[in-house]
């Protein structure tokens, strides 16, 4: 990949409310959640480091310490387990996030909408192309999903959105688009809608908590307005792009776990402890006999 296309900028907006998750998040952010013994925005990080960015820009809000704590060294702690010997977990706390990373944080001043914390970024991120990652769709795939993404900026341009196909009953909780005819997992962007009720929606193609914009997004934010539910939504200043400039949307390869709802959250808990490396067989065994425990008289023959 040529060093121009290379997308060095990931965004992280960690400053939303998190509601759906209360009371688990009233104090401690929905980004800190673990997913077996890593919170979300660590598998973030990994991914946008994965896919070549070098500055991760954390945009926070109220109780988000917790995030800029998790990637700082932690001395005190450190000592202590090489005191105790513990080489591994000591790594382990090392490699969060390798040296020539940074970590950038940006306060955004109230919770106006995604739009608006993408925005916050304007000033470190500069003219160049970026990432935008919310951790809380978390993505298991072979590439990373913002590597795949990266990929195919570097043969189209433009903008690029990672997008998968939803159930129509649940368009209103997503910005969908609407596409010119798809040339293997690429297809240009004509529409995109935020939240369409299921008979309104142009299709059922949704975009998903990854996005790799345009520096011209900045001029458009700057005049988006409230929309869906009263925020500044990011949807309705790519839909200002779509006039100037090449938008794809990327159906990415992977599995998606929308981790900002419990029951996507708990599927992922579930499918990643069955993958872990030190756990998985056991807790294998665990769920074999409880859905033996579970399963109807008729199933356990
Ligand atoms: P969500 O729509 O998931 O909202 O935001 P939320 O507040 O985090 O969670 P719920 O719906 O109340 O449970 C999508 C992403 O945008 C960020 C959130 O942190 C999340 O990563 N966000 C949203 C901001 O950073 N700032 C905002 O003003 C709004």
């Amino acid at each position: 990949m040529s060093q121009s296309k290379q997308i060095r900028t990931a965004v992280f907006p960690v400053a939303g409310r998190g509601t759906r998750f209360l009371p688990a998040t009233k104090a401690s952010p929905k980004e800190m959640l673990p997913i077996v013994d890593k919170p979300l925005i660590q598998y973030a990080a990994e991914e946008a480091l994965a896919a070549g960015a070098r500055k991760l820009v954390f945009i926070t809000g109220s109780s988000k310490r917790a995030i800029e704590d998790h990637f700082d060294t932690d001395r005190e702690l450190e000592e202590a387990l090489e005191a105790q010997g513990k080489a591994d977990l000591l790594k382990t706390l090392r490699d969060i996030v390798p040296s020539w990373a940074s970590c950038i944080y940006i306060r955004q001043p109230s919770p106006l909408g995604l739009g608006h914390a993408v925005l916050c970024a304007r000033p470190v991120v500069g003219n160049e192309p970026f990432f935008v990652h919310l951790a809380d769709d978390l993505i298991d795939a072979p590439t990373a999903c913002l590597r795949q993404m990266a990929d195919v900026y570097a043969e189209c341009g433009g903008s690029v959105l990672g997008v998968e196909t939803v159930p129509r009953t649940e368009t209103d909780k997503y910005g969908i688009v609407a596409t010119e005819e798809r040339e293997g997992r690429v297809s240009r962007v004509k529409q995109i809608v935020e939240k369409p009720r299921p008979q309104n929606a142009p299709s059922t193609l949704a975009v998903v908590g990854r996005y790799l914009l345009s520096p011209s997004i900045f001029d458009k934010l700057e005049h988006t307005g409230r929309g869906a539910g009263g925020e500044i939504q990011l949807t309705d200043a790519i839909a200002d792009l779509l006039s100037d400039e090449p938008v794809y949307a990327y159906e990415f390869e992977g599995k998606r776990y929308d981790c900002g709802s419990k029951l996507g959250y708990l599927q992922a808990t579930v499918e990643y402890g069955l993958k872990h490396e030190q756990l998985g067989e056991k807790f294998g065994a665990y769920l074999t006999g409880l859905v033996g425990k579970f399963a109807k008289p008729a199933e356990r023959n």
